[in-house]
């Protein structure tokens, strides 16, 4: 099969949720696809999305490990990748010192460490060729210090940082960097993360292909940042001016097992 038009895009996360959503934009948008996530399900998406007529090559690999990030960029050798959609990433409810040190470090190898092999590699690739767009999911959880789902919060935060240095990094070399920073977002992010007994993961949540478009589009016309939805947007700009500790209040508030939040 012969390169679509549009070219080339990785799509990490796709199996489900926002990623399963970006991956489907991308196909739309006549792009051949290479997705990945850890599960087996990552199969069923590559087959639903071959239903829009482009090449799609699914990888079953584990991104918190280098191993894995390695066999994902193996599998694009020699194709040039047009667009690389590094959305792949988990949460971990509860109190930091009671969790299981070995899951909490699968959060920020697969949230931090992973993510930046896999944009390292690509992106030397992209900038060779003079050419090219990223979109890293970050989260408005980058802004708040995440009482009960503190180092998911804390990763998000080197990730949107991380991702407005590197765009500036890149200006002039033809790559661009948009980072999409969703909040709250109907998916199987809480169920996953141990926060569905939570305010925030029983509340009102965006839907992940309206945030998905969002950073899409933002993405193809090489915007730096953007949050999905107005009263996001707004708790964003409200942010950097409020003191952490008056921040971290509400998070604990919605990460509090409904349960005991009654009590708080
Ligand atoms: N939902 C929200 O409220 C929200 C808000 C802000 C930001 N985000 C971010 O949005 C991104 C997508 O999450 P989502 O909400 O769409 O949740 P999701 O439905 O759970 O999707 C997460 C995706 O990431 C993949 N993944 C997780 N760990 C992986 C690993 N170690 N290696 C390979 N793939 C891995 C999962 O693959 P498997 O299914 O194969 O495990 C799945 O495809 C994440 O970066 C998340 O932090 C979510």
């Amino acid at each position: 099969m012969t390169q679509s038009r549009a070219g080339l895009a990785i799509v990490t996360g796709a199996s489900s949720g926002i990623g399963r959503e970006l991956a489907g934009l991308c196909a739309a948008a006549g792009y051949d696809l290479v997705v990945a996530a850890d599960e087996r399900s990552i199969e069923e998406s590559a087959h639903a999305l071959r239903g829009c007529g482009v090449r799609v090559d699914a990888l079953n690999v584990d991104l918190a490990t280098a191993a894995g990030v390695d066999c994902l960029h193996q599998a694009v050798r020699g194709r040039r990748v047009d667009a690389l959609l590094a959305n792949a990433g988990h949460g971990l409810g509860g109190p930091f010192l009671d969790q299981d040190f070995t899951q909490a470090r699968h959060v920020i190898d697969t949230n931090v460490t992973g993510t930046l092999d896999l944009i390292q590699r690509v992106g030397r690739d992209m900038r060779a060729q003079g050419r090219g767009r990223i979109l890293i999911t970050g989260s408005i959880a980058g802004f708040i210090p995440g009482t009960f789902n503190a180092v998911y919060n804390g990763t998000k935060a080197f990730i949107d940082s991380f991702a407005a240095a590197l765009r500036d990094e890149l200006k002039e070399t033809g790559v661009t960097v948009t980072c999409l920073m969703p909040g709250p977002t109907q998916t199987r992010f809480f169920e996953r993360a141990n926060l569905a007994d939570t305010k925030v993961g029983q509340g009102r949540k965006d839907n992940p292909a309206d945030v998905a478009r969002t950073g899409f589009d933002a993405m193809l016309k090489g915007e730096a940042d953007v949050v999905s939805g107005l009263e996001r947007a707004l708790e964003a700009v409200a942010a950097p001016a409020t003191p952490s500790g008056i921040r971290a209040d509400p998070h604990r508030r919605q990460t509090t097992p409904v349960a005991k939040a009654d009590r708080i």
